[in-house]
């Protein structure tokens, strides 16, 4: 009997004290348990004290790459030109050149012409006004490169071209070298 007494004591009193509680917004919340509030983590964009540099954001490992990209060793030409080869190397399948069609339509037309002619006659707004007119892509000189020459520019951009492989996927790079070759064989000037 006296159990059930303080029981209910305890509840009358737990409850008059919830309700006399009123939540004022206006007010920062109390903190109750405070570990969670104090994490050591560093938040994006703050400045890390244990860095030389004091910058938070790491560089990843050289190599690291993320799940379906091949780390490629696109430093230097020659060493690419050494190591790398174009796994598609004359297919010009229909597949293969509508994806490389694609790709070129959307990123290297407005420059180079939608037949590579590049120039002045690359009859484009963008062409009209660059100081150095894009370059034909047609010509002699550089339907002799090697495909992965290609590639390289492709991925890592020339002089006054920016590299455009965050545009063109890899999975899709060597279509679009197929691509340009076939404009090369069908638009030769
Ligand atoms: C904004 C204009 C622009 C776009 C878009 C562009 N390029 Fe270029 N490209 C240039 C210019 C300008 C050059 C010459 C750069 C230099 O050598 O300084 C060039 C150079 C090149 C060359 C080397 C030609 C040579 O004679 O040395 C190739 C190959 C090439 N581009 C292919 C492409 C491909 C493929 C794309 C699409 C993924 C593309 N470009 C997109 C402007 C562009």
């Amino acid at each position: 009997m006296k159990a059930i007494l303080f029981q209910s004591a305890l509840v009358i009193t737990a409850v008059s004290f919830l309700s006399a509680c009123h939540i004022d917004k206006s007010q920062p919340n109390f903190e109750l348990i405070q570990d969670m509030m104090e994490s050591p983590a560093i938040k994006p964009q703050e400045a890390d004290p244990s860095t030389p540099n004091h910058i938070s954001g790491r560089e990843p490992v050289k190599g690291t790459a993320p799940v379906g990209f091949n780390v490629e060793p696109l430093d230097d030409l020659s060493v690419a030109e050494k190591e790398m080869k174009n796994p598609l190397a004359g297919d010009m399948s229909k597949d293969v050149l509508l994806t490389g069609q694609k790709y070129y339509q959307v990123h290297c037309a407005l420059c180079h012409g939608s037949k590579g002619e590049g120039g002045v006659a690359a009859k484009s707004l963008i062409a009209e006004q660059m100081a150095l007119k894009p370059p034909q892509i047609t010509n002699e000189k550089v339907s002799g490169w090697s495909d992965v020459h290609l590639y390289y520019v492709i991925s890592r951009g020339q002089g006054l071209m920016g590299p455009y492989a965050n545009h063109v996927p890899q999975k899709y790079r060597w279509q679009l070298v197929n691509y340009i070759r076939h404009l090369q064989k069908t638009h030769k000037n």
